[in-house]
């Protein structure tokens, strides 16, 4: 005859094990999606991809809009009358040669072009203030109030290549992302590999 106590002590020895089993599983299964979320998504992936830009088709002192890590990125194209406009008012500007360290552009954008091929401007789209996103006025700079970009939320203004005017509250140039041409009207942006400094 078993007796009760090793009844209850083999009940007791399942029990333990059914509940450790059970927790084991239990907390996989809450683990599980954790696990799954953080590996990144097709599109997270995707949204850090360089992106390239076809320009064939952008006219003279126009801009186009590509996005790249959730960001706009623009190209314009800039006429000679833009180009030539850019040393018109350097002693306005509060960092011309782009030498203040939290000015973001690689190297071989470190110039009053702000570019590889001076033709084609590359800016990230966002004001270095708060954020938003400055409206484009394409004329060449009769004026400060003319050619480059004005941020309308608090009156931050650059000039045709995102050189930031002094006295408004933006506190540095727009910035240049990474890029390098990959054929003559295209484009690669966030990817620069073999472009020399
Ligand atoms: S966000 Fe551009 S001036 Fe404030």
């Amino acid at each position: 005859m078993v007796s009760d106590d090793k009844v209850d002590s083999g009940r007791r020895h399942f029990l333990t094990v059914a509940t450790t089993v059970t927790g084991v599983v239990g907390a996989v299964a809450a683990a599980a999606p954790f696990i799954l979320s953080l590996k990144p998504s097709a599109r997270t992936q995707a949204l850090g991809a360089p992106v390239e830009a076809d320009v064939s088709k952008l006219e003279p002192g126009a801009r186009m809009i590509v996005e790249w890590r959730g960001k706009p990125v623009w190209i314009i194209r800039r006429t000679p009358e833009m180009l030539a406009s850019l040393s018109k008012y350097d002693s306005l500007l509060k960092d011309p040669n782009s030498e203040d360290p939290n000015s973001l552009q690689p190297s071989y954008a470190q110039n009053a072009d702000r570019a590889i091929n001076p033709e084609f401007l590359v800016l990230i789209g966002v004001c270095t203030h708060l954020g938003c996103s400055p409206e484009f006025r394409p004329q060449p700079a009769a004026d400060i109030n003319s050619g480059g970009f004005l941020c309308a939320c608090h009156g931050s203004k650059f000039d045709l290549s995102g050189r930031v005017y002094k006295g408004v509250p933006a506190p540095t140039n727009l910035p240049v992302p990474a890029y390098r041409f990959i054929g003559p009207s295209n484009i690669l942006i966030g990817d620069d590999t073999g472009v020399a400094a």
